[in-house]
């Protein structure tokens, strides 16, 4: 078979990134094309392959016109050199990016089998694996999903969404593949070793403070922007230990997660984790919890009820007055005054960054977009609005340079004003 020629893009630059597009046989499959083209624009070399079952869904000929190669469909391939397609695959990657991943195609390759090329390439290579799920929201929630995303993540796959809304059952939920620019962004843009060797704790989602066995004191955080940082940690080559509230997201890719519930709890973990070179509080920490937690449902009694409560420990706090001290970001969601309060927020608690939102107008709690205004003592940094992992990308560039060149110069700075 005679293979496309490079295209005049191909010719002009050499390719950063050297990708295979892996595509299951779910309804998503339609837009891994424009996934291709996507990664393309990127500066990404592309090579496609297809499972049987993706050939139901997308022309292999699409895929073929916009990669600019031929696609790669079967194990035994008479074209390879050796005979062995799936071993020159393997070896070519940098990454390998399956979308969509389908129940069907994460249950195999947590199991670790190997009966179509797809798969057997995932065990024969050293690539990156990026998994972009999709599948119907009951799907995605069943226990078995969850168990093997679970087991392919601490393997070191890495999670590329899915996404919430409406999808093509007709229902509305999580499961829906991210979109192809979303995958394409995340994937070339990946930041391979600013971090490397660091290790970071984040904490991400709201606390749960029990009143009785069946009530809590708590609020609106969904956990998506603290595990996007924690996601954009590990990307940068950093380890990280994810103390998440009560969520229900899946783990990142090659992030550790401790769950608990209330503030008390996720101040142990953290503390557990400690030392670590840099600490992320994203978690929105309930200030108070409820003085006497009964073992028993409250009774309604017609009478107005007095709810005495207890100051709950400042995580944040109390992990900038630790030794070793870690570089530590502190987030801030206000809905007035926000730069004032993020600096008083980040003079009083002794922090080196800390991250702004306002909250409203479809950003901060429960959202996927945000909105980040970023303080150091001598610095601001906008970060304008965007889905929450494009903004911790950004976010963990900062804290980078923070934590290299920039954070000694600011330092000096400070050490020269005083
Ligand atoms: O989870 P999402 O739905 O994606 O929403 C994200 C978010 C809006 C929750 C997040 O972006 C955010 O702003 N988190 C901080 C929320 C907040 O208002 O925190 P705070 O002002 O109460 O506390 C300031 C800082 O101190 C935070 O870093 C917080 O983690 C920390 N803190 C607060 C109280 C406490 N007892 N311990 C703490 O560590």
């Amino acid at each position: 078979m005679t293979h496309p020629p490079q295209t005049q893009d191909d010719r002009a630059r050499p390719a950063s990134r050297r990708v295979v597009v892996g595509v299951s046989g779910g309804i998503a499959a339609y837009k891994a094309p424009e996934l291709v083209r996507r990664l393309r624009e990127r500066n990404c070399e592309v090579r496609v392959v297809l499972t049987r079952a993706a050939r139901e869904f997308v022309a292999p000929l699409s895929l073929q016109a916009v990669s600019g190669h031929r696609v790669h469909d079967r194990l035994l391939d008479e074209d390879a050199e050796s005979g062995m397609g799936h071993i020159e695959l393997a070896r070519w990657a940098d990454d390998i990016v399956i979308a969509p991943a389908t129940a069907d195609l994460v249950a195999r390759l947590a199991a670790g089998m190997a009966d179509d090329l797809l798969t057997t390439l995932v065990l024969a290579t050293e690539a990156r694996i990026w998994l972009a799920p999709a599948m119907n929201r009951v799907m995605w929630d069943h226990p078995s999903v969850q168990d093997n995303l679970a087991r392919l993540a601490e393997r070191g796959a890495r999670m590329l969404g899915p996404d919430s809304g409406s999808q093509a059952c007709g229902e509305i939920g999580y499961g829906r593949m991210l979109a192809p620019e979303e995958i394409a962004e995340r994937v070339a843009r990946v930041d391979t070793g600013a971090l490397e060797g660091k290790r970071f704790v984040v904490t991400a989602g709201p606390t749960h403070e029990a009143l009785d066995p069946v009530r809590f004191l708590g609020n609106r955080s969904s956990g998506r922007m603290g595990f996007a940082v924690a996601e954009a940690l590990r990307e940068a080559g950093a380890a990280v230990v994810l103390v998440a509230g009560p969520v229900r997201l899946p783990t990142p890719g090659g992030v550790e997660r401790v769950d608990v519930v209330s503030a008390e709890q996720m101040h142990e973990a953290v503390f557990a984790a400690l030392p670590a070179d840099g600490f992320v509080g994203v978690a929105a920490v309930a200030d108070y919890r409820p003085a006497d937690p009964r073992d028993r449902k409250i009774r309604k009694t017609g009478e107005p009820m007095t709810l005495e409560l207890l100051p709950n420990p400042d995580i944040l706090r109390d992990v900038a007055a630790s030794s070793p001290r870690p570089f530590v970001v502190g987030f801030a969601a206000e809905t007035e005054d926000l730069a004032e309060r993020a600096r008083g927020k980040l003079a009083d608690k002794n922090l080196d960054l800390i991250a702004a939102n306002r909250v409203g107008d479809g950003l901060g709690f429960d959202t996927s977009d945000n909105e980040l205004e970023v303080f150091a003592a001598h610095d601001r940094w906008t970060l304008g609005r965007g889905p929450k992992p494009a903004l911790a990308r950004e976010l963990v560039a900062i804290i980078a340079g923070r934590m290299t060149n920039d954070g000694d110069a600011d330092r000096r700075k400070e050490r020269d004003d005083a």
